[in-house]
């Protein structure tokens, strides 16, 4: 595998610790010390005035901007116009100066600097020292209250000393990805702010209290900061709470009573209460690894990062590629919500899960929109998107990746064969599924060659390969939407003709999918086979992305693969392929995969698990859990992958633990890596709390909370209760 780690935090099971200030990591650090909670999130950067190389960043879920996309003529049906997150207000604005002179980490040189993200509870600390003065800042994203954040800075010396602080808001940060700042001043007063975004008009009302009274004011248009006068005797703490709304309905009023309400609460007890919130997620989500705290550290910032970038409490929003952590990808819902990021959330928190899929609901009137604009029927789903319009600018993926839309129909079918819910399926999941295959109905057509349908001119999730025809993994994944969608219109109902219905079985039992019965492989796309070859293995670690570095069109010519294409699909429908299949498959694509997507390693360590390679499983498992930690893709400074993250939860719970989710029952067939002494891991399965706990040649499944469940493990179902069962493997 072309990709290496570079090693930087200190290894903990429970925490990640920079030691030493270094200004040309910095980046790298506020991504991995981004803090969020769905509503909001904020990079990991200094809160005094720091003027070396930074990206203030700070990002509202749902909040964004505009530009329109332009083509050359004759281009329709491309997406016209493209939405991003914008870099919101820095709520921890902060100057601080000690004896009159201003604390400012590029200009001064202080000792003992560290920085840690303390993941049992949550919080982010920052210490360093200047003379005699001991400067200690901690910080926290409520977990429990959307629009809360708060700070709090402790000095110490034993010498008295002058302090002055300058805190407050500020709605200036520049969006770097545009080099703009987006906010126009509405409103403001000494403790609060109300800004609004230049064109899409959504308005944010900030308020902050702190526990000094301020000796002066400033107001400008986007910022406001008061100034407190204070002496350092020993000890001085002070603590800030911020309030930040966010105006989603542009008419309706904000409620500056609210704001009162909620600031009217102390840090300590914010505090308290978020460390206990993070306990009863840690209790019923933690992945615990003896003997390998490289991969401990590694996956519980993954389980981290999954549950502060989403909790479904709100149906309108999603998980961004980046989550909350910077400005790259946007702030854009991908594929991603629903192929990765939903089975974590199905068996962390249902609740999530299927507001993943309400928000797609949510956004079927545009998916419509789309589809019409392409030519064709029924609701074809965004690659990128913040509002449910598409934002892709480069039509190669907006208008080809056409499999962004049966990972919906994926998604309703994997949640709903999960949880059971079928008031979702009827309410919502069913008219997804009819869209859909309209959609893809009037997308694909007939071969007059051979009378199959297929899907022509498309691009699979393998980027690499553009333009092509019948590419197996879109096939598949279509022909299960259609069977899918028959099977449930006719169980449940649905105003559809039964000459549609039919049609669709059609196409279903008549779609191309490309295998060769004799060497048992399926091939990628028409004409794969015959593609020149390239060696991945020769490749560079240093020269990637491959985007950066190669003639955009060479990467088309040959048959690199970016990410898994055939194999993910041998993972979502495992029980459709035999053993076999999955091993030929395996062994011929993984040679060819450069890996360049950061969803790929963990697919790969799946899929080598199951056909038995546990050394090749552990060696993607390392790149999949620290992809950020150990900057592999040597762009964790523009924010965490954080829908890598949910794959790389299903490397353990799917790999090792051997869970597949796609027959009737659960199934598990657990291994141990050999570096290994044991791990185990929780679930919820439709309202019980399943723990899967693996030693050495025995693995043991215990509900700890709710009613019974039946699974299959190697191959036989058992009933699973209290008192546990344990199986030898
Ligand atoms: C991958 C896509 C993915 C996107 C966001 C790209 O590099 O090729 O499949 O949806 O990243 O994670």
């Amino acid at each position: 595998m072309a990709k290496e780690a570079i090693r930087y935090f200190e290894v903990d099971p429970w925490k990640v610790t920079e030691r030493g200030f270094n200004p040309l990591s910095g980046r790298v650090g506020e991504s991995i010390f981004s803090l969020g909670n769905e509503y909001m999130g904020i990079r990991g950067q200094f809160d005094e005035c720091y003027s070396g190389d930074k990206l203030i960043g700070s990002y509202f879920n749902g909040v964004y901007e505009d530009k329109p996309l332009s083509y050359p003529e004759y281009f329709n049906g491309l997406a016209k116009r493209c939405c991003f997150m914008i870099n919101a207000n820095n709520w921890l604005y902060t100057r601080i100066f000690l004896d009159g002179e201003e604390i400012d980490l590029a200009k001064i040189a202080v000792e003992d600097f560290m920085r840690e993200l303390d993941m049992k509870k949550g919080i982010v600390t920052r210490r360093f020292s200047y003379k005699g003065v001991d400067f200690e800042f901690e910080r926290i994203v409520s977990i429990n209250y959307h629009y809360i954040g708060c700070q709090r800075i402790t000095l110490k010396s034993k010498e008295k000393h002058s302090v002055v602080i300058h805190s407050g808001i500020d709605f200036t940060p520049i969006h770097e990805e545009e080099g703009k700042n987006y906010w126009v001043g509405c409103e403001n007063a000494d403790d609060y702010i109300i800004c609004r975004t230049e064109s899409s008009g959504q308005r944010i009302y900030s308020k902050f209290r702190t526990n000094h009274a301020p000796s002066a004011s400033h107001r400008e248009e986007k910022l406001i900061w008061q100034e407190y006068d204070l002496k350092l005797d020993g000890e001085l703490s002070f603590e800030k709470v911020v309030y930040n709304f966010v105006e989603r309905e542009i008419d309706k009023e904000i409620d500056k009573s609210l704001a009162d309400k909620y600031l009217a609460k102390a840090y300590c007890e914010y505090k308290s209460e978020h460390i206990a919130r993070w306990a009863e997620i840690w209790e019923h989500s933690d992945i615990e690894i003896i003997g390998d705290d490289e991969n401990q550290q590694g996956i519980r910032f993954c389980i981290f990062n999954m549950h502060q970038t989403y909790h479904g409490d709100d149906g309108r929003l999603n998980v961004g590629a980046k989550g909350l952590t910077g400005e790259k990808y946007s702030g854009w819902t991908f594929w991603d919500s629903e192929t990765y990021c939903l089975p974590f959330y199905m068996f962390n928190n249902p609740k999530a899960a299927k507001n993943l899929l309400m928000y797609r609901y949510n956004t079927l009137k545009q998916a419509k929109e789309r589809s019409v604009e392409q030519g064709c029927k029924g609701a074809c789903y965004p690659m990128v998107t913040i509002d449910g319009t598409e934002s892709c600018g480069v039509w190669q993926h907006g208008n080809l990746e056409i499999h962004v839309t049966a990972a919906v129909a994926y998604g309703v079918w994997h949640y709903v064969r999960n949880t059971g819910d079928i008031q979702f399926l009827t309410d919502c999941g069913i008219e997804m599924l009819v869209e859909t295959s309209r959609y893809f109905a009037s997308r694909g057509g007939w071969s007059p060659k051979t009378g199959e349908f297929g899907l022509w001119g498309v691009m699979g999730p393998d980027e690499f390969h553009m333009m092509v025809h019948n590419n197996t993994y879109t096939n598949y994944m279509v022909k299960k939407n259609f069977e899918y969608t028959v099977e449930t219109v006719r169980k449940y109902g649905y105003p559809v003709d039964e000459a549609e219905l039919n049609l669709w079985s059609e196409m279903a039992r008549k779609m191309r999918i490309n295998y060769d019965s004799e060497s048992g492989l399926f091939e990628q796309h028409d004409g794969y086979f015959d593609m020149p070859e390239y060696d991945v293995k020769s490749m560079d670690p240093n020269k990637v992305p491959v985007y950066k570095y190669w003639a955009y069109d060479s990467i088309f010519r040959v048959n690199m693969l970016k990410q898994p294409d055939v194999v993910l699909m041998q993972f979502f429908y495992s029980k459709d392929f035999t053993p076999e299949q999955k091993k030929v498959n395996f062994d011929f694509y993984e040679s060819r995969c450069s890996h360049e997507s950061s969803l790929s390693p963990a697919v790969h360590s799946i899929m080598a698990a199951e056909i038995g390679n546990l050394d090749m499983a552990e060696e993607y498992m390392a790149y999949g859990s620290r992809i950020d930690i150990d900057d592999y893709n040597r762009n964790t400074h523009q924010g965490l992958h954080v829908t890598s993250m949910a794959a790389a939860w299903m490397n353990i719970v799917y790999g090792f633990g051997g869970m597949r989710s796609d027959g009737d029952i659960l199934s598990f067939a657990p291994k141990m890596p050999k570096k290994w002494k044991g791990y185990s891991f929780t679930i919820i399965v439709r309202g019980s709390i399943l723990h899967v706990d693996v030693a050495e040649g025995r693995a043991t499944f215990k509900i700890s909370e709710g009613d019974s469940v039946t699974v299959e493990i190697f191959d036989k179902k058992y009933e699973i209760t209290k008192e546990g069962v344990s199986v030898e493997y």
